[in-house]
């Protein structure tokens, strides 16, 4: 076990978690956890497949009418939705009315550790929104504002093909970075940075031992 450089707790600078994670900051309350969900990467593809069988995955609409190039499902209880009535949280998978899969146990502990880990102690998300991107899918710049509750931190985790992550400001104008995400990085963004605009740039051609020719993004949320 490594101690980290400067601080007791190790929370939000840049070092090594126990578990053997790098910690690196990308803007004040925000991090990412290379390779923090790597050794639990294939039973949580699994969990996403278990869920996709009951709430398949899906190219929803946004308000104005575009088809978003990710594909999207959700489990816990309430679960990310857009279409022409706009974006909401719904108990319920509008495709077959009937409640979301629940949350993996494996789901709700990784996403509680990995928060814990970047400094949010106690997150016990209700809410994975899963987004499966195919080469040339992308996702334009965002905040998560949709939740009741902004002052939990949200968790990302990265599966299969690597990804190019932008994380801007509190304003769509600030310019955002760009971090490559791999296959098992967690991103973690809360506090002054639970706004953050963010989005993910057109993932590149690739085939990937786990997933195949995807990018499987997992969003935990405290949306109630
Ligand atoms: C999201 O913002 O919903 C997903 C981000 C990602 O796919 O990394
Ligand atoms: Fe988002």
């Amino acid at each position: 076990m490594s101690t980290i450089p400067g601080s007791a707790t190790g929370d939000l600078l840049s070092g090594q978690h126990p578990s053997g994670a790098s910690i690196a900051p990308l803007a004040e309350g925000a991090v990412v956890l290379g390779g923090f969900a790597r050794a639990a990467a294939a039973e949580l593809v699994a969990a996403v497949a278990a869920v996709a069988a009951r709430a398949p995955f899906r190219h929803m609409l946004t308000p104005r009418g575009y088809r978003m190039s990710a594909a999207m499902t959700n489990c816990g209880s309430t679960g990310w939705v857009t279409d022409r009535r706009g974006y909401r949280y719904d108990a319920r998978d509008p495709e077959s009315g009937r409640p979301w899969p629940p949350m993996a146990s494996s789901f709700r502990r990784l996403a509680s550790a990995a928060a814990a880990a970047a400094g949010y102690e106690g997150f016990a998300p209700d809410s994975c929104l899963i987004n499966r991107y195919e080469p040339g899918a992308r996702l334009s710049l965002h905040q998560d504002k949709d939740e009741g509750c902004f002052s939990a931190p949200i968790v990302s985790v990265s599966l299969g093909l690597p990804a190019i992550f932008l994380f801007g400001g509190l304003r769509r104008s600030d310019r955002p970075r760009r971090v490559r995400l791999a296959s098992g990085d967690v991103a973690v963004w809360g506090g002054a940075a639970r706004l953050a605009f963010h989005g993910v740039e057109p993932l590149a051609e690739g085939e990937d031992e786990l997933t195949g020719r995807c990018r499987i993004n997992l969003t935990f949320r405290k949306a109630l």
